[in-house]
């Protein structure tokens, strides 16, 4: 399929690489890039052979926030009554497999919030991340105050989101954002490198792994380890769980099926 704001492509058969693409406009999330990236993830979601993507923008910009060119003349029918500017942003919540941020740049407003959407972030060294909505007279709206807070804690998130302050790299791993902080010219070796490994795991321990993940993000702690049982007992019924348990036993690798 042919896209106009974001590139996508396959790596070591795996693993799929969507790169946003309005350099000029530091990769602003407009609608129609959210539809684009909705139906790419789609795609790879679908797609039997991949087994993790990763999502990326350029070494300036991951994403400096929604469009702001376009937001400026909605009005509250707009944004509320058409859902103008997130509609589109829950596709990312539905995938069930592992989509990595590799972050470099200004990860600004809706773009840090698309990267905490993502299940991990890896950083490079000159990432930033911030909630600047509060200097245009609005907060975040994809997420921002829910999941920065459940990242970084209150009192950091709280920081951000009232002064609008971006934090670099250092402070983004010191605060539990972002998993890894690389070099800039490592940070895609290093994402294809994470995602690789993950689309060697069993595919069903992997789905299973990231929803319970989530559940404990997302909800109250006796929930999720209740969740986390049943899935853990579920995995049982699995090839993988034999072939991984035979393997480790026998002192030999494992081979997964990969579905
Ligand atoms: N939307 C639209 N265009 C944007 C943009 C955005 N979010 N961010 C940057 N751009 C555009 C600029 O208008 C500029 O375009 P022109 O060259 O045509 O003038 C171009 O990208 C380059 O930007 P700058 O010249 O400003 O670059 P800089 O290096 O001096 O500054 C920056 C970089 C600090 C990221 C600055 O661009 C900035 O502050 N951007 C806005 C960040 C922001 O407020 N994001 C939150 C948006 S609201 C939101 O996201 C709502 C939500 O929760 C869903």
């Amino acid at each position: 399929m042919a896209y106009e704001f974001i590139q996508v492509r396959t790596e070591g058969e795996r693993v799929g690489v969507i790169t946003l693409n309005r350099p000029k406009q530091l990769n602003a999330l407009s609608p129609a890039l959210m539809v684009e990236l909705g139906q790419a993830l789609k795609a790879f979601e679908a797609d039997e052979a991949i087994g993790c993507i990763v999502l990326t923008g350029s070494e300036k910009a991951f994403a400096a926030g929604a469009d702001i060119g376009a937001m400026a003349t909605y009005t509250f029918a707009d944004v509320y009554g058409d859902d103008y500017i997130t509609r589109d942003w829950e596709t990312i919540r539905s995938i069930r497999k592992p989509v990595i941020a590799a972050v470099s740049g200004f990860a600004l407003g809706g773009g840090c919030e698309l990267a905490m959407m993502c299940d991990f972030i890896i950083a490079a060294d000159n990432a930033r991340f911030g909630q600047p909505e509060i200097k245009l007279g609005i907060i975040p709206g994809a997420g921002g105050t829910q999941r920065l807070p459940r990242a970084v804690g209150k009192s950091k998130a709280m920081d951000l989101a009232l002064t609008g302050r971006m934090m670099n790299a250092d402070e983004a791993e010191r605060a539990g954002l972002v998993s890894r902080v690389v070099p800039l010219d490592k940070l895609m070796d290093e994402a294809l490198a994470a995602a690789l490994t993950i689309s060697g795991m069993g595919r069903l321990a992997v789905m299973a792994a990231k929803e319970c993940v989530n559940r404990a993000f997302e909800g109250p702690l006796a929930d999720g380890v209740m969740f986390e049982r049943r899935l853990f007992h579920a995995l049982f019924a699995t090839e993988d769980q034999k072939e991984g348990m035979d393997a480790f036993v026998a002192k030999r690798a494992p081979q997964f099926k990969h579905r």
